[in-house]
């Protein structure tokens, strides 16, 4: 039989793998996907309640009233916010302003899944540089741009193994890399950085125009499964450009209402943020007495080097009742949740340490 035709480059691509999800009835700590483990907020429910009343009309396919209280929020003027179904479309979106066929994108590896699918969906060619001790390696990175590098993508704090850049050397960087490059700081997880030292992209975008910071709802604000993430361009024509190739209304009534409520519901959010945050470095010593070599994270979330043995490891996590995101050959990623969630972490960090030997057959 015929099948269509499709994109020879799909054989390429792998297929993006969300983190598992429990059976219904199944009691066990969802920590694949970097989730809040707050449920939303009563006034939150209520505004998405009332949005929902209006979804018979297509949503506001501006989010005017979400992209000024955004620009308020930055101090930036409204025509330097772009917002989008979720950060992971603006990602798209960036790939789609600034490359042609052939067309480099280039970023650290391993850092957030969706960079080398989006890239080589549109066409381009996906650059990855390896991870220095889990952190990008920005004099690295810097090296490997070429005249066909269009944008770059530097992920802080890295998903999946947690550092956040230093300012300076985001500095450095944005100083070595030519001014026509568009150079986005993916900062997915900034609300949970305590680092003194770590970059804010919002406090270069002055002195650094083509830099391009990326936020979302998803994580700190708890809004992943309403789809709301923003971009604020260091220059408005960059938004422009997003703005012009954006999916006409693909940020829904309910999820403009529920980020509108979120921002008002900030210090509740931002309280819930730093019991997360709390938690972390403790989780990660405890991690690392038990034997695994977890590096420093700035996000909700720390990195077992689990190497090979990965599969293996994220299957013990399992069956104590963990589901975390396992990348195979290379390590897992757990979400750093409530305190309950960290025990069964750490009693499954045990058992995966020492795998269970079996004891000798007593011989009679
Ligand atoms: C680094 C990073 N960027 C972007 C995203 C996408 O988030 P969302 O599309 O939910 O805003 C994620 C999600 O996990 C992420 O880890």
């Amino acid at each position: 039989m015929t099948t269509p035709r499709l994109r020879p480059l799909l054989d390429r691509m792998g297929t993006y793998k969300p983190g598992r999800r429990p059976a219904a009835g199944q009691d066990l700590s969802r920590l694949a996907s970097n989730e809040t483990p707050f449920p939303l907020l009563p006034q939150v429910v209520a505004a998405v309640s009332a949005a929902l009343a209006d979804s018979n009309r297509y949503p506001d396919p501006a989010a005017v009233r979400l992209t000024e209280a955004l620009a308020a929020k930055h101090g930036v003027d409204v025509g330097r916010i772009a917002v989008g179904c979720g950060s992971v479309q603006l990602v798209q979106e960036l790939v789609e302003i600034s490359c042609d066929a052939g067309d480099e994108v280039l970023f650290g590896w391993r850092s957030f899944e969706a960079y080398p699918t989006l890239t080589t969906i549109a066409g381009a060619v996906p650059v990855e540089v390896p991870l220095r001790d889990a952190h990008l390696d920005l004099p690295a990175m810097a090296a490997a741009v070429t005249e066909r590098t269009r944008l770059v993508l530097l992920c802080s704090p890295n998903n999946p193994t947690g550092p956040a850049l230093a300012e300076s050397d985001v500095k450095a960087f944005l100083e070595a890399v030519p001014r026509h490059v568009l150079v986005v700081l993916d900062e997915a997880y900034h609300e949970f950085v305590d680092d003194p030292l770590a970059v804010d992209g919002t406090r270069l975008q002055a002195s650094y125009p083509n830099l391009l910071v990326l936020r979302t709802f998803s994580k700190a604000y708890g809004l992943a499964g309403l789809r709301v993430g923003y971009a604020i361009a260091g220059s408005p024509e960059v938004a422009g450009a997003l703005r012009q190739v954006h999916l006409p209304f693909a940020v829904s009534v309910a999820a403009q209402a529920a980020a509108l409520a979120s921002l008002d519901a900030a210090p509740q959010l931002l309280a819930q943020v730093a019991e997360v945050v709390a938690e972390r470095e403790p989780l990660r010593q405890r991690l690392r007495e038990i034997g695994w070599d977890v590096p420093e994270s700035q996000g909700n979330f720390v990195w077992l080097p689990a190497g090979a043995d990965s599969d293996r490891v994220a299957q013990v996590f399992e069956d104590h009742g963990v589901l975390v995101r396992c990348f195979s050959g290379d390590g897992l990623r757990i979400t750093v949740a409530r305190p309950a969630d960290s025990e069964r972490v750490l009693v499954a960090a045990r058992a995966a340490v020492q795998p269970t030997v079996t004891a000798p057959v007593a011989s009679s």
